[in-house]
């Protein structure tokens, strides 16, 4: 009986891994066919239309969703997707966040750091995550339990444990010219106390860069599902620690989220405490 039990456990065990390399495997090929499909219309001048005062779309972020949902739908009809470009569908707690081009800013201006973002979630728990950045020549990856990787190789997060050696990044929310609460006092602390500081305008790209050790920590607030979920489980799977601004579980489906090798975590909620204490009176 004992045995019979046993069997059954690593069947289901082995079920779920197969079905989450099913899943890593598919969101994959979709980035791969998205990043061949926007490479054909950047640095072409294409035409840009505006969804905001600074929050910018390009025909390539509508045709390279359309192309990842059908990639998508096709092999787990069943589950939802969640896009930034389209509208929601189907049902069921499997979500599929998916950002067909992180980075539009840059992509439209013939910057270098842009990625297809594409993550698959179960509630906040992170299964699947594939971020590609096709100018770059660069794809991480990594699903739940299974480690992180760059280019197929494995990657981890950095070993640096002063802030004065770190390298931080961080972007600016859109609302930028109307909101107070705009990242510019973390940002001013940062300054003072890190290596360095990056701001390269893809979120995504950010957290893999975090996850594969060229980064210490980042921040940011202000994003959405899509923009995180990939790159999210990608740094816990390579090592690194994620949290809220105040510490707590991070669920990066809220937008808002530190990321770090861990070891800076603790330096970095404290300067970020500082700085916001400062700029919000209580
Ligand atoms: C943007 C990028 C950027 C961040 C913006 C995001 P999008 O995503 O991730 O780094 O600072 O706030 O909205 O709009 O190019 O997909
Ligand atoms: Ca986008």
């Amino acid at each position: 009986m004992a045995r019979v039990q046993k069997s059954a456990k690593m069947q289901d065990f082995m079920g779920v891994h197969t079905d989450i390399q099913r899943a890593l495997d598919a969101a994959e090929r979709a980035a791969l066919r998205a990043g061949e499909l926007v490479m054909e219309g950047w640095r072409t001048g294409t035409e840009i239309a505006r969804k905001g005062r600074f929050d910018l779309l390009t025909k390539y972020d509508l045709e390279s969703e359309r192309l990842i949902r059908g990639v998508l739908s096709k092999e787990f009809p069943d589950h939802r997707i969640v896009g930034e470009e389209g509208a929601e569908t189907g049902e069921g707690d499997l979500v599929w966040y998916v950002d067909p081009i992180d980075g539009t800013t840059n992509y439209a201006h013939g910057h270098f750091f842009f990625a297809m973002s594409i993550a698959l979630y179960r509630g906040r728990e992170g299964l699947v995550g594939l971020v590609h950045a096709p100018a770059l020549g660069t794809t991480w990856k990594a699903a739940k339990g299974m480690g992180a990787f760059r280019n197929s190789k494995p990657c981890s997060v950095s070993t640096r444990a002063q802030l004065e050696e770190a390298v931080c990044a961080t972007g600016f929310p859109y609302d930028r010219g109307s909101n107070g609460d705009d990242n510019l006092a973390e940002l001013a602390l940062f300054l003072r106390r890190a290596r360095g500081i990056r701001r390269c305008g893809a979120a995504a790209v950010d957290l893999c860069l975090v996850a594969d050790g060229t980064y210490d920590v980042y921040w940011e607030k202000g994003l959405s599902a899509w923009d995180l979920c990939a790159g999210a489980l990608i740094v816990k799977e390579a090592g690194g620690q994620l949290s809220t601004y105040e510490g707590e579980q991070a669920d990066p489906r809220t937008g808002k989220l530190v990321a770090s090798n861990g070891l800076l975590h603790q330096a970095v909620l404290r300067t970020i405490g500082e700085a916001r204490h400062n700029l919000i009176p209580d």
